[in-house]
């Protein structure tokens, strides 16, 4: 179908995987879109663009994406004119292999070109003949580093209010691509060269979230606390960012992933230690226990360099919370490394880890160097061995929070209370009906559930905590009971 003259431009549905990073490419390619006319439909079948923003760093999610595009390959052969389009990691590490595998794809699109999506979309649909269209960046041995970093564009227009997943939460990109070659990783090759935004755009981005009611601001990057930017013959670092946002008025909580542990400079923990708005929460993966291992996946650091840092943040910052990322099964990884690793998760008490089977990766080091040589039933036993013992932890710190009150930013519904308004039951709140139960994220990042209104969403509450398991704090909230005019009680914080 063509743009009609009032602009309306059909149905958008869009497919997204993998990180944060993606989930804000998703929101900025479909903000561009419904600019153009396209209205965003949540189902494939009625819809005329379909768009797959894919991720590489497993074998699993690309999967996933190949199956979901099979499954389209007989709805492009009844409807011709659908624009299928294939857009993020995989698109710029697959290209023309993946009209191979899908022939049916019309666009592919790699994370450094996301702003020509409109204008490949238009020239698919009014092509005489079916023509395929790519649009990638160039590869991490295609040229020099001036031209592969100027191949991938940061993709940062400035955003429609109600575009964002939840009006008063926003990702804010300050750095794209990543330096750092972690063997296993494909991340290098699919984002490109690290290069950090000026800090004067990021300013300006904040403030037009502020102004559009955003509360909180997530800094995203691969490895965003080795962002550095040189501006008016100035250098600046995360902590001069946090400084200069923590000013910005309406801004409530600041908050950054991923941070790489090398590079968890003092001036940053200062920073989160001394900023009100700084929430008190680091994502700092240590990917394992073993110092074999650490080398191997060539992260720069052994584990002593990581226990003198998390001897520091627990210093700097009382009760901050850090949180993990690993890899089990990584290539030669012995039953003594990998209790290492659990011993690891013992010893730092993350608040909570994400672990992961090893996936080999084309074109990373460790593809080329070395033997993916762990079976595949001792991956899964390891991945559970740790994720048991992580669990353990924290349960035990979160029953620490036990008759203690946290400060909640409440960011609406929990998923128990959303699925069961989905399923048509009721979700209201035993004995009272205005309310339901509510989920939002105390000042250290742990998500805590309880009943309330739900126009609290969006507003900080103090809860009392009285019960959890190793993800949630349970508890109730501290309200001053107050009539307010026709609509009842009205929960009110003290
Ligand atoms: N930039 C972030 C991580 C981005 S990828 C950082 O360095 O911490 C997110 C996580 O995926 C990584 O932390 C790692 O634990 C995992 N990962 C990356 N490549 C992987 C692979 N080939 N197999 C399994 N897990 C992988
Ligand atoms: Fe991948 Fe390592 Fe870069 Fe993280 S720091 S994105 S794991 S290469
Ligand atoms: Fe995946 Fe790309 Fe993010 S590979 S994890 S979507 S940077």
């Amino acid at each position: 179908m063509s743009s009609s003259p009032d602009g309306h431009n059909g149905k958008l549905y869009i497919e997204t995987v993998g990180c944060q990073m993606n989930v804000l490419d998703s929101e900025l390619v479909v903000a561009a879109l419904r600019k153009d006319g396209y209205e965003l439909t949540d189902d494939p079948k009625a819809a005329d663009t379909l768009l797959f923003n894919t991720c590489s760093v497993r074998e699993h999610a690309e999967h996933k994406i190949y199956s979901s595009l099979g499954r389209l390959k007989y709805a492009k052969r009844t409807a011709p004119q659908k624009v299928i389009g294939v857009l993020g990691c995989m698109a710029q590490k697959d290209q023309d292999l993946i009209f191979e595998r899908a022939p049916h794809v019309d666009i592919v699109v790699g994370t450094g070109q996301l702003a020509e999506i409109p204008r490949l979309i238009k020239e698919t649909r009014s092509a005489e003949a079916r023509q395929q269209q790519k649009a990638v960046s160039l590869g991490r041995r295609d040229g020099s580093v001036l031209e592969i970093s100027s191949s991938f564009q940061s993709y940062d227009p400035l955003r429609d209010p109600e575009m964002r997943p939840t009006p008063f939460q926003a990702f804010v990109r300050i750095m794209i691509g990543c330096d750092k070659f972690c063997t296993y990783c494909v991340v290098p090759a699919t984002r490109g060269p690290e290069q950090s935004r000026p800090p004067s755009h990021i300013l300006s981005e904040v403030k037009v979230l502020a102004d559009q009611g955003v509360k909180e601001i997530c800094m995203l990057g691969q490895t965003v606390n080795s962002y550095k930017h040189t501006e008016d013959g100035r250098t600046h670092r995360l902590s001069d960012l946090m400084y200069a946002i923590n000013e910005v008025p309406g801004i409530e909580r600041i908050r950054f992933v991923t941070s790489y542990p090398k590079d968890m400079t003092d001036d940053l923990l200062h920073a989160v230690r001394d900023l009100p708005k700084a929430v008190k929460y680091l994502h700092a993966p240590l990917q394992h226990g073993c110092n074999d291992q650490l080398k191997l996946m060539k992260r720069g650091y052994t584990v002593e360099d990581y226990r003198e840092m998390m001897h520091r943040i627990w210093e700097t910052i009382p009760g901050c919370s850090v949180s993990s990322d690993f890899i089990v099964g990584f290539c030669g990884e012995s039953e003594e490394s990998h209790q290492l690793s659990i011993a690891s998760i013992r010893e730092f008490r993350f608040k909570n880890s994400f672990i992961f089977k090893y996936s080999e990766r084309g074109g990373t080091k460790a593809a080329s160097l070395m033997k993916d040589d762990i079976p595949e039933d001792v991956k899964k036993r390891r991945n559970n061995e740790m994720l048991a013992v992580q669990n353990e932890i924290s349960e035990e710190d979160n029953a620490e929070f036990i008759g203690r009150r946290v400060s909640v930013l409440v960011e609406g519904q929990s998923k128990t209370a959303e699925r069961k308004a989905a399923r048509g039951e009721d979700a209201s709140a035993p004995g009272d009906p205005l309310a339901t139960q509510l989920m939002g994220r105390s000042e250290c990042d742990r998500i805590v559930v309880f009943d309330g209104n739900p126009r609290l969403a969006g507003s900080t509450c103090e809860v009392e905590v009285h019960d959890c398991t190793g993800t949630t704090l349970i508890g109730s909230i501290v309200t001053k009971e107050v009539q307010h005019g026709s609509s009842g009680i009205l929960p009110i914080l003290s």
